[in-house]
């Protein structure tokens, strides 16, 4: 596996990403926590980072654990560290250095730098430049502006590298990863699927063994995939939980629910609508709705836990980016992501937990849901939100918006999905505006509600551009839903990206 460490860059998981993507398994840890150094990592890479080296109390480490024992790969802040620490010198770029340039010099004879072609584009991204290289550090790759673009250090399979390999706008940065992974640090490309999948269920047998395991459903694609992995390692001894809180989409309970069944899943379906419809009569702030919503869904999950007996374990589909301690950008201390397993929490809360995607990212837990066979309206889902429709209707929440909403949000997702355009939307919905307009039906005057498309599409959720839907589309949309919608005479389309709007309205 490789070691990737990480300095605070936005891209550092997009590098574990791409290395994973060539089949390699991969972790992120802080820079200030290594880990230990097992015969299994075969190299390490060093990020980048929003701080300069220049700075006071920024982010360092000793660089000699690794120099000449492991390949080492350091990306922009990492390789401007190890040329400072060396001995080189490194200052404040005079020109700006930042977006497309083009490696005019290469050194093929190098590694990292096979059959990489003259002139490949790559992606820069820094304020700092490095002017002077240590004794021992030879330039392998120049752009017309960025001479020390590249560097190796003699007799050692150690790089710096001032672009970003791990950006698609790096258009030869795959291979680059590529040769450095795989023809320098010599691993394997053989962490597939269906290896998480063999290795997964063993570990889920060891630990688990008869004991009995609970688990809450969302019809999302991270708890499904959980679910069904769980579910090959110890069969029955999952019972899963699904629980209409009222506020899913049009006939999902069901829809859902039947697939889980038809999977074999040992799942209970929970009627919860008017439960979770009281919790939230008269509130309209969002994060009243939220916290309404999250204390309903844990008692109703308790009372349902309870029912169960001898349980000691609790499945959650939490995947790897919310375990990845992050590292502050404000200074090299490291925020923690903790399980609270303390007194006072519901009795579920207190199981054990057992989370088998902690180790994926979202492309992954995907890839292992179609190797398990799990059925495609599951697996390329569109992202939902936790409290569903509750948070895409302002203002207070009654059945009645909840079903308007439905209605609306069915005529446009199916749309999407007969014109061939669900797969290539990150996520979409529509959202049930606290304002009515007037509009005209026949000779009738009208005044009635007004709904907001959104489509949005992302890699994460983090940023989002909007989607230019074709103008027919949105046109034909636009017409069923006011005309087969009642009490709703006129519908727009969000066109604000992320940031500075968020996905959802609320
Ligand atoms: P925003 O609106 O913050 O959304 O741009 C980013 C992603 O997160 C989802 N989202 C939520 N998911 N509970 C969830 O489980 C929530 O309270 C929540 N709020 C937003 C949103 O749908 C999008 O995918």
């Amino acid at each position: 596996q490789i070691l990737i460490l990480d300095f605070g860059s936005q891209y550092t998981q997009l590098i574990a990403r791409r290395v994973r993507e060539l089949n390699v398994y991969c972790e992120i840890h802080p820079f200030n926590k290594i880990p230990e150094i097992t015969p299994e990592i075969k190299g390490v890479i060093f990020s980048g980072s929003p701080c300069s080296v220049k700075d006071e109390g920024s982010p360092d480490l000793d660089i000699d654990q690794f120099r000449g024992k492991l390949p080492l790969l350091a990306v922009c802040y990492g390789a401007q560290l190890m040329a400072q620490k060396y001995g080189g010198a490194v200052t404040p770029s005079e020109i700006r250095e930042y977006g497309r340039a083009n490696l005019n010099y290469i050194d093929t004879h190098v590694n990292l730098f096979k059959e990489i072609t003259h002139g490949s584009q790559v992606w820069m991204s820094h304020g700092d430049t490095i002017k002077d290289l240590p004794k021992g550090f030879d330039v392998i790759a120049s752009t017309p502006s960025v001479k020390v673009a590249a560097y190796k250090v003699q007799g050692e399979e150690t790089y710096g590298i001032q672009f970003h390999p791990e950006v698609t706008h790096s258009l030869e940065g795959k291979n680059l990863l590529r040769n450095f992974v795989v023809q320098t640090c010599g691993c394997s490309q053989d962490w597939t699927s269906d290896v998480f999948i063999d290795i997964s269920i063993e570990e889920l047998k060891n630990k688990i063994g008869d004991d009995k395991v609970v688990m809450g459903l969302s019809g999302g694609v991270d708890s499904s995939v959980a679910a069904t992995l769980i579910h090959r390692a110890i069969g029955d001894n999952l019972t899963c939980v699904f629980v209409d809180n009222g506020l899913l989409r049009k006939d999902e309970f069901q829809e859902v629910l039947d697939s889980y069944q038809h999977m074999g899943l040992n799942v209970i379906g929970v009627d919860a609508k008017q439960k979770f419809y009281d919790a939230l009569a008269g509130l309209s702030d969002p994060e009243e709705k939220r916290k309404a919503i999250g204390r309903a869904f844990i008692e109703v999950f308790d009372d349902e836990a309870h029912k169960l007996e001898g349980v000691k374990w609790l499945g959650q589909g939490t995947i790897y980016p919310d375990v990845i301690e992050s590292v502050s950008v404000n200074g090299p201390s490291a925020t923690i992501k903790s399980h609270h397993n303390v007194g006072g929490l519901p009795d579920f809360m207190k199981l054990k937990v057992v989370e088998p995607l902690n180790t994926l990212f979202k492309d992954g837990v995907r890839e292992v849901g179609r190797a398990l066979e799990i059925p495609e309206n599951i697996v390329g889902r569109h992202p939902f939100p936790g409290p569903g429709l509750a948070i895409r209707i302002l203002g207070d929440i009654t059945p009645e918006k909840v079903r308007t909403l439905q209605e609306v949000d069915h005529i446009f997702i199916q749309g999407l999905k007969d014109h061939g355009l669900y797969d290539q939307v990150w996520q979409a919905g529509a959202i049930l505006l606290p304002i009515s307009s007037v509009g005209v039906m026949g000779d009738e005057r009208t005044y009635e509600k007004v709904v907001a498309l959104r489509a949005v599409a992302s890699v994460d959720g983090m940023t989002a551009d909007w989607v230019h839907l074709p103008y027919e589309f949105l046109g034909k949309i636009s017409n069923d839903i006011i005309n087969k919608v009642k009490g709703v005479n006129r519908v727009v389309y969000d066109i604000s990206s992320k940031p500075p709007a968020t996905i959802e309205w609320e």
